[in-house]
């Protein structure tokens, strides 16, 4: 329970027009400042002033990344079922919040479009690049025996790129399927599966964000080095549960918290590395539980740490302690 200032201090801070569009956009997922000042045409200072105000009433919670800071709807027992009141009884299609939906959606796909210029550009230097940052060998031997013993029915690559993680579990799917948005990259792996006679896996074109075509049908989902492209990686978390079966599992492979701030001006990442923190709330959003987490150091000085997360179903018992 809250104390009364408490509420007032909530109240108050959801109770202006600019802080109500801001709440109106984290609906949507997570959201940096330059985000905001984009979408809404106002200053930093101003917007900064504004989550400020909604992040001290503990209506949002803040993540400071490198030289951005990202927020997110705090989903405690007060804020969020005050959030959830507010966005139902929100006209959101009045014309200044449908502007601003209508504008965050042209921002992701500007960003978008951006990470796929970039691909297109690396796509047959990417197996080098990719091995500039990480110790291969051992991540790869633990990538192999998290995917589990035996082999697994289907096997789902989101944002496969170059195919090798078709390559490297070859052995433990009887189908696999990797997707990708960039067609570049695909036509690297396709020529990399045909090159290594590798005849139960295939790529397709397609984007993280419309898997309706693959709902429930992966034993194992794959996400390799991808999640630090997105904003909100926990959008991606989410579509790509939506394709595991009821006892699937998911295989997530990504950077640790780093502040290698050009690596968003020069190779289009968005998030600067992930926590475990942040891993295990989102996965949770998506209805999963992390079973496990390593670390691998890197290779060479001006490496960088890399994560291997296992996330599982919360099964039905597991929920009730939630
Ligand atoms: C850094 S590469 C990693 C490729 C591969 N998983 C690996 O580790 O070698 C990231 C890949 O994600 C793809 N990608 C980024 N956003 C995507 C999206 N929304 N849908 C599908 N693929 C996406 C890019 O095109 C790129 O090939």
């Amino acid at each position: 329970m809250r104390q009364p200032q408490d509420i007032v201090l909530l109240l108050k801070a959801a109770g202006e027009v600019t802080r109500l569009r801001l709440l109106a956009l984290l609906v949507q997922g997570e959201l940096s400042v330059k985000d905001f000042t984009e979408i809404l045409g106002q200053s930093q200072p101003r917007i900064s002033r504004h989550l400020k105000l909604l992040a001290d009433a503990g209506l949002v919670t803040r993540h400071a990344e490198g030289a951005w800071a990202y927020y997110r709807l705090n989903r405690d027992r007060t804020s969020g079922p005050l959030a959830d009141w507010l966005m139902e009884h929100l006209d959101t299609d009045a014309a200044e919040l449908r502007r601003d939906i209508e504008k965050l959606s042209a921002l992701r796909v500007a960003q978008q479009d951006r990470a796929a210029a970039y691909f297109a550009t690396i796509a047959q230097s990417w197996d080098r690049l990719r091995s500039l940052h990480v110790a291969d060998s051992a991540l790869e031997a633990a990538i192999v025996e998290a995917a589990g013993q035996g082999q697994v029915n289907m096997f789902l690559d989101l944002g496969t790129g170059t195919g090798r993680m078709l390559e490297l579990l070859e052995g433990k799917y009887a189908e696999g399927i990797g997707l990708d948005s960039s067609r570049e990259m695909l036509s690297v792996a396709r020529a990399k599966l045909d090159a290594e006679g590798i005849e139960n896996a295939q790529v397709r074109l397609g984007n993280i964000t419309e898997l309706d075509d693959y709902r429930r049908t992966a034993d194992l989902v794959m996400l390799h080095q991808v999640l630090h492209y997105f904003d909100d990686p926990s959008i991606a978390i989410g579509h790509a549960a939506a394709c595991l079966k009821p006892e699937g599992r998911m295989l997530v492979v990504d950077f640790a918290p780093h502040d290698l701030e050009f690596l968003r001006t020069e190779q289009a990442h968005r998030r600067l590395g992930m926590s475990e923190e942040q891993m295990a709330l989102w996965a949770r959003a998506a209805g999963l539980a992390v079973a496990s987490c390593r670390s691998f150091p890197p290779s060479r000085d001006d490496g960088l740490t890399v994560c291997l997360w296992v996330l599982e179903t919360i099964k039905s018992n597991d929920k009730k302690g939630v």
